[in-house]
């Protein structure tokens, strides 16, 4: 285990198997994992880890990999799968808090809060401005339109909370999913009529950089541009430029293309830009949920049953096969 997780689970776990646990604070280095997974049979690892080729395959005893995230894409699959190891992850027991965290930084964005706080804190609300006319004015969201950039079930998430608002909502989707309350249109069309976009697809090579330039250009200079899912989808340099030069009014990220953000990253600088360090799924209650099924997940794959939640069950039939 790359960490302590929350919850009764390691306990369980210990039953079964001998369990090492990085201690923190932070991920264990590359040569740490390397060490440690030159006997592990099984692998309990957060995001922060990059689970590539060149560790699996410095890894002869490894059976099963469990990943205490929904998003793989830390995690070389594609190799895991050809070496017979499934690869579980924690879907669904975090869909309504990332939703969460979208719709907060979309309202903490149209309605100025995090500036609002500091305007407050800073004494700058003073006596001339007790309430004025334009004192921190933002953009309504109720009303507006949205438009969903991914339309998996962090996205549909998000829908359903923007019915609430009364927004019209706009969805895009590259398997053109149908989605009840959703106008499914063509990406261009989405970031042209979307006074926000909230991106929710997962990071591939095929959506890398996929809200770059081009998309600011389309979209309106009044819209704002949230990001829950990956950094990386989100061109950080377009980004930074397209806020500066007011291309587009506003932003509101929790995820980065490095993490945590480097202290270099333009994007520190640029306006109208409410920030989050990558809490997506942090709410107690959610993340320990997440710990039951990432130790759930475990000694299902090391014992060669399916894992409640596999991203590749196919890793099993190629366990057999190789056998
Ligand atoms: C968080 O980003 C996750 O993938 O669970």
């Amino acid at each position: 285990m790359t960490r302590p997780l929350p919850g009764a689970g390691l306990e369980r776990l210990q039953e079964v198997a001998e369990v090492r646990v990085w201690p923190g604070p932070g991920p264990p280095d590359r040569a740490t994992l390397v060490h440690e997974l030159a006997e592990a049979e099984g692998l309990l690892c957060l995001l922060t880890e990059q689970i590539d080729a060149g560790i699996l395959q410095e890894a002869p005893r490894l059976r099963a990999i469990s990943s205490y995230s929904v998003g793989l894409d830390h995690v070389d699959v594609h190799c895991a799968t050809a070496l017979g190891i499934p690869v579980g992850h924690t879907p669904g027991v975090l869909t309504e808090t990332t939703a969460d965290l979208a719709f907060a930084l979309l309202l903490a964005a149209a309605r100025r809060i995090v500036e609002a706080d500091s305007t407050v804190r800073s004494g700058e609300w003073d006596a001339q401005r007790s309430w004025a006319p334009d004192l921190m004015v933002g953009r309504d969201v109720h009303g507006a339109t949205l438009g969903i950039v991914g339309l998996g079930a962090i996205g549909q998430a998000v829908a359903r909370r923007a019915k609430g608002f009364g927004m019209r909502v706009l969805g895009w989707s590259r398997s053109g999913r149908a989605v009840p309350g959703v106008d499914s249109v063509e990406l261009p069309t989405l970031l042209r009529e979307s006074d926000f976009v909230t991106v929710h697809v997962a990071r591939t090579p095929e959506t890398e950089g996929l809200i770059g330039a081009d998309a600011f250009e389309r979209m309106k200079s009044s819209a704002m541009l949230v990001n829950t899912a990956r950094g990386g989808i989100v061109d950080e340099a377009a980004l930074a430029e397209a806020l500066r030069s007011g291309a587009i009014a506003g932003a509101g990220l929790d995820v980065f293309d490095r993490e945590p953000l480097p202290a270099s990253s333009e994007l520190l600088d640029a306006p109208n830009l409410v920030l989050a360090p990558h809490i997506g799924s942090a709410s107690r209650a959610t993340r320990e949920r997440m710990a039951d099924l990432a130790f759930a997940n475990l000694p299902a794959g090391l014992s060669g049953e399916p894992m409640p939640s596999c991203a590749n069950r196919e890793a099993l039939e190629r366990r057999s096969a190789r056998r």
